[in-house]
C-alpha cells in the first residue's frame, strides 16, 4: 500500500516537471528603436522568458538580449528576426538537452562543493558546518519562507564578547541562478579552511563577522530542482491571480515598481502587491533593520552578466554615489578582470546594466548602508543559467577575489 502510494506520488510529481524540448535561446542585438519595438511587441504577444536583461522593460538600443522562446514560437521568432534584419544568433538550440546535461554531471548522493546541491543537501550542510566549527560559525533562523522552510543565516567570525562589525553576504535571491548559492557555500568552506593560515581571511574574521544567507529564495530554488529549472521568483500565491511568485529583488521599498519591474503577477519581474509583501523579503528586511548598526557592507551575488555594480539602480541619471565606493568597486572589478579577462565592468547599476527598482541593494543603501556591491558572475554566456557543474569554479573564484578585496577595504576603514 505504502509503495503504491509512493509510486502515485512520484508519478504526480514527475508529471509536473516542466520540459524544454525544442525550446531555443536567442541572442539579439537590437540596433534601432524599431528593433527594440519589435522585441517589446513580441514579448507582449507571446510568452518570452528573458534571460538578459530580466524583462522587456529593460531592452534598449545596442544592448544584448538573451531570450528563451518555447517550441511553438521558434518559427515565428526566426522569421521575424530575419525580416527585421536584426543581428542575432541561436545561443541554445535545444534547451532540454542543456538542462539534462547539467543534471547528468550531478552526483545524486553526497554533498559536493564542485557540484550544484539541492536545498535539502544545503540545509543539512548548514547544520553540519555549524556543528563542526562551533568556534567560528553560529546560526540563526531569521524567518520562514512562504512554503514553510526555515531561513537560516550563518555568522562566520572569531567569537567575541562584544558585537563585531559585520558584512552581509547573500546568495540565491533568484532561483535559477544556481551558481550564486554555490558561491556562498564555497565562501563558507574557504573561510573555515583558511582561517588561521590565510592572512587576509584571518584578519577579516578576527575583526568582523560575515553573515551569510546561503539561499535567499529557498522555495524558488527548491522548485528549480523539482519542477522548473527556469523558475526565478518566489512561490507565493495571491488572491485574484493564478500566477505564482514575485521577484524578490523587485519587492523592496526603493522606488518600488517605478522602473524595470512589472506590476503583472505573471511576469518574471513582478514587483509584488506591495513592498515587502513577500515573506522572505520581509524577513531579510527586518533582520537588516535590527542589525543596521553592525552591518557595514553588503554583498549580493547574481548570475550571469560579468559586472560589479552598486546603487543606484532605480534612478537612471544619478551618477556615482560616492568616490570611495566607486574606487573600491573599480578595484574589485579590476581584480576580477585581471583573472578572468576584461569583460568585467563596474559602475552604478542604473547606468551600467539597466534601471530596475525595488532591489535589495538600493533599499539597504537608502537605509544607510554605505557599501553595497552586487556581483553578477558568469562565463561569457554560452550556457546562460545552465553552466555545467564542472565549470562553476572560475566564475566564483573571481567573486572570491572581489569579496576579499572589498572586505579588506571595509576592515581597514572601520
Ligand atoms: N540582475 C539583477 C536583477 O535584475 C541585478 C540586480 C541589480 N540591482 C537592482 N536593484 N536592479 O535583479
Ligand atoms: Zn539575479
Amino acid at each position: 500500500m505504502k509503495v503504491l502510494l509512493l509510486l502515485g506520488f512520484v508519478a504526480v510529481a514527475l508529471a509536473e516537471v516542466t520540459r524544454f524540448d525544442g525550446e531555443k535561446v536567442y541572442r539579439l542585438r537590437p540596433k534601432t528603436d524599431e528593433h527594440v519595438a519589435i522585441i517589446k511587441e513580441l514579448a507582449g504577444n507571446i510568452e518570452v522568458d528573458f534571460w538578459s536583461p530580466e524583462g522587456a522593460e529593460q531592452v534598449v538600443v545596442s544592448s544584448e538580449v538573451d531570450m528563451h522562446v518555447d517550441a511553438a514560437h521558434t518559427d515565428i521568432v526566426s522569421t521575424l528576426l530575419q525580416q527585421s534584419e536584426m543581428e542575432h544568433e541561436v545561443l541554445v538550440e535545444d534547451l532540454q538537452a542543456y538542462v539534462e546535461d547539467q543534471l547528468d554531471n550531478q552526483e545524486t548522493k553526497a554533498y559536493n562543493y564542485m557540484k550544484y546541491n539541492s536545498w535539502d543537501k544545503i540545509e543539512a550542510w548548514i547544520s553540519s558546518m555549524a556543528s563542526s566549527n562551533p568556534s567560528l560559525i553560529s546560526t540563526q533562523v531569521i524567518g520562514t519562507t512562504f512554503e514553510g522552510r526555515a531561513m537560516t543565516v550563518m555568522k562566520i567570525g572569531k567569537q567575541s564578547s562584544s558585537t563585531k562589525p559585520a558584512i552581509f553576504l547573500d546568495c540565491g535571491i533568484h532561483a535559477r541562478e544556481w551558481i550564486s548559492p554555490a558561491f556562498c557555500q564555497w565562501f563558507v568552506k574557504e573561510a573555515v579552511e583558511t582561517y588561521g593560515s590565510d592572512a587576509q581571511m584571518t584578519s577579516l574574521l578576527d575583526q568582523m563577522d560575515v553573515i551569510v544567507l546561503p539561499v535567499f529564495n529557498i522555495d524558488g530554488y527548491a522548485y528549480t530542482w523539482s519542477n522548473n529549472r527556469m523558475w526565478r521568483k518566489t512561490r507565493s500565491r495571491r488572491s485574484g491571480s493564478s500566477c505564482i511568485g514575485a521577484d524578490p529583488n523587485r519587492n523592496f521599498d526603493a522606488g518600488w515598481c517605478t522602473t524595470g519591474a512589472s506590476s503583472n503577477p505573471c511576469s518574471d519581474t513582478y514587483c509584488g502587491s506591495k513592498p515587502e509583501f513577500e515573506v522572505e523579503v520581509k524577513a531579510v528586511g527586518e533582520y537588516i533593520r535590527r542589525n543596521l548598526f553592525t552591518i557595514k557592507a553588503f554583498l549580493t551575488v547574481h548570475f550571469y552578466f560579468q559586472v560589479v555594480v552598486f546603487p543606484y539602480f532605480y534612478f537612471f541619471q544619478v551618477g556615482a554615489p560616492h568616490r570611495e565606493v566607486v574606487q573600491v568597486g573599480e578595484g574589485a572589478a579590476g581584480g576580477l578582470g585581471s583573472l578572468f579577462g576584461p569583460r568585467y565592468t563596474r559602475g552604478p547599476g542604473g547606468t551600467t546594466i539597466f534601471p530596475a527598482a525595488g532591489g535589495f541593494d538600493d533599499w539597504a543603501f537608502d537605509l544607510g548602508g554605505k557599501y553595497f556591491y552586487t556581483f553578477e558572475v558568469g562565463d561569457t554566456g554560452r550556457f546562460g543559467f545552465l553552466l555545467p557543474g564542472s565549470q562553476i569554479k572560475p566564475p566564483w573564484g573571481g567573486a572570491m577575489v572581489a569579496v576579499k578585496y572589498i572586505s579588506a577595504h571595509v576592515v581597514g576603514n572601520l
